[in-house]
């Protein structure tokens, strides 16, 4: 069971078009779902030189990040640095439709520092015939923590007729749920730390009442995939330490399913070489 579609992490303009970003974007690496890449860009120059790169892999929409917070993309006003200023952000949108040559979708939050600031960039967003909008329910001083402004989403019908993806703090099918009563008519969510916290959980929403795994099969399924994922990045990063690194920081997201093995976590957290990891993960998941 997988989700309806994925994105890919953004792809900056003005880099080496390496093999970091093409495997991101292959359709072999991609077989069976529906993806979208994701772009940061500042103008329609950098859309097209990113349309020219990856449109030939077969894609025919691309999606506009403006809303990532890290203070090295917001400098150089990209990501939700577009929206500091609003009247920018509405010429950076009009310069984009003049020139696209694919459809255009949207990954944005809901303004820079404050919340009053949503009414503005949603009326702004509304304006322009984006196939998606996905809106992360925070502001850019918010990063990733506190609770997200669901309300934002009433805002979002008044302003915006496309369809509307919510996305924030989605961590189980009740979470879910208890957005989707108070907004029936939102078209889509969007996962992101959900997953990596619990791998079951397109599956759980998407099977409601018939999911119907115990946590036995869960970790067996979860350890299997685990281990695939090492030797995949083994292959791909071709050093164990850089493996290492990335499964430990996806076990900060995995491990908080697994508030009783606190030992064990520190444990992964310590382990310096594949064997030390291996055994540490089985104490929790075999
Ligand atoms: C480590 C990390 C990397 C992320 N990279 C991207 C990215 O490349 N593009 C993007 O649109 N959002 C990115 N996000 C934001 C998530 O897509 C999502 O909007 C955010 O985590 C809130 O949703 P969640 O509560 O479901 O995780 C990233 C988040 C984290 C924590």
């Amino acid at each position: 069971v997988s989700a309806d579609r994925y994105y890919t992490p953004f792809i900056p303009a003005h880099k080496k078009f390496g093999n970091k970003y093409k495997a991101e974007i292959l359709p072999e690496n991609n077989k069976g779902i529906d993806l979208i890449p994701q772009i940061m860009i500042g103008d329609s120059m950098e859309l097209k030189e990113l349309e020219n790169l990856i449109l030939p892999y077969g894609y025919d929409e691309l999606n506009i990040n403006t809303g990532c917070p890290s203070g090295t993309v917001v400098s150089k006003c990209r990501g939700a640095g577009l929206l500091r200023d609003i009247d920018h952000f509405d010429a950076f949108l009009e310069d984009l439709f003049d020139n696209k040559s694919c459809k255009l979708s949207i990954k944005t939050r809901l303004g820079w520092s404050d919340y009053s600031e949503w009414k503005k960039i949603a009326e702004v967003i509304g304006r322009y015939p984006f196939t998606e909008v996905i809106i992360h329910a925070r502001v850019r001083e918010e990063f990733y923590n506190g609770i997200p402004h669901i309300e934002a989403m009433q805002i979002a019908d008044e302003y915006i007729k496309t369809p509307k993806c919510y996305n924030g703090d989605i961590y189980s099918l009740e979470d879910l749920e208890k957005i989707n009563i108070q907004y029936p008519w939102l078209d889509e969510f969007m996962i992101g730390r959900g997953i990596l916290t619990n791998p079951s959980l397109i599956e759980q929403i998407k099977c409601g009442d018939k999911f119907e795994q115990n946590d036995l099969e869960i970790n067996k399924r979860i350890l299997a995939f685990m281990d695939d994922l090492f030797e995949t990045y083994l292959v791909q990063f071709g050093s164990e330490i850089n493996t290492l690194y990335h499964m430990k920081e996806l076990w900060s997201h995995l491990g908080k399913n697994y508030p009783e093995h606190e030992k064990e976590l520190k444990t992964i957290r310590k382990t310096k070489n594949k064997s030390e990891y291996k055994v540490a993960v089985a104490n929790i998941l075999a």
